[in-house]
């Protein structure tokens, strides 16, 4: 399963990118207004740190603002992917732009039939929000499932990009399912190498070898 990293913030996209397994980053506006930073700019910074797709989303509402603010975006580098809403107006978009080439993730997206017709309308990636789902009692995994079962069924090529991860469970099952890729925010990211018992082991091995070296080297 490929690896994105959830957020705009720089030292957090530079720790996770020294890991050496990470894939791409994922941005939306509410985690570029939190940085504080000139949208362009930081997009920029982030692609010259990530070689994998660099998703930027617009904010326009309707087809033609989406495409100017798209082709801007655009212009800051070869791995930019346009992120667009599951909308109507976002899926003529996502049509548009991907009938001239242009990789887009189309966001927000949470029943099946949202996931469908985007793959129809050329999307690189869909993002559908497990964690949102069940943040109101639903069942987040299900979706990634109906998903899957869909794209298999008809050979559809758009790549699963699980969002809304909120804890190293919801990767395990991402995983087993079958979801392309998961976008993933640094704390979960940190988490996901973390194992109380490997801890204890280590500490054990340690004890016991510093043990050993000493009976050795003094009597
Ligand atoms: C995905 O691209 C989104 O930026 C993100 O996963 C949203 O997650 P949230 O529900 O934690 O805001």
């Amino acid at each position: 399963m490929e690896l994105y990293i959830d957020t705009a913030n720089i030292e957090e996209i530079r720790e996770a990118a020294a890991l050496g397994v990470l894939d791409g980053v994922t941005t939306n506006p509410s985690l570029i207004a939190k940085e504080g930073v000139d949208f362009h700019d930081r997009m920029s910074e982030i692609c010259g740190l990530v070689a994998g797709p660099v998703s930027g989303e617009v904010v326009s509402m309707e087809h033609d603002g989406m495409i100017e603010e798209a082709n801007a975006l655009l212009e800051i580098a070869d791995n930019i992917v346009i992120k667009l809403p599951c909308t109507v107006d976002g899926l003529k978009a996502c049509k548009t732009l991907s009938d001239r080439g242009v990789r887009v993730n189309m966001t927000l997206c949470f029943q099946p039939l949202q996931a469908m017709m985007v793959a129809k309308a050329g999307a690189f990636l869909v993002s559908p929000f497990l964690g949102r789902i069940d943040d109101i009692g639903g069942d987040g995994m299900e979706l990634i499932q109906q998903i899957r079962t869909i794209y298999d069924n008809y050979g559809y090529t758009t790549k699963i990009l699980s969002a809304s991860i909120r804890h190293p469970l919801h990767l395990v099952q991402c995983a087993l399912v079958g979801s392309d890729v998961a976008t993933v925010p640094f704390k979960v990211i940190k988490q996901m190498m973390n194992h109380p018992l490997t801890d204890k082991g280590l500490a054990g091995f340690l004890a016991d070898w510093n043990a050993r070296k000493q009976t050795e080297c003094c009597p």
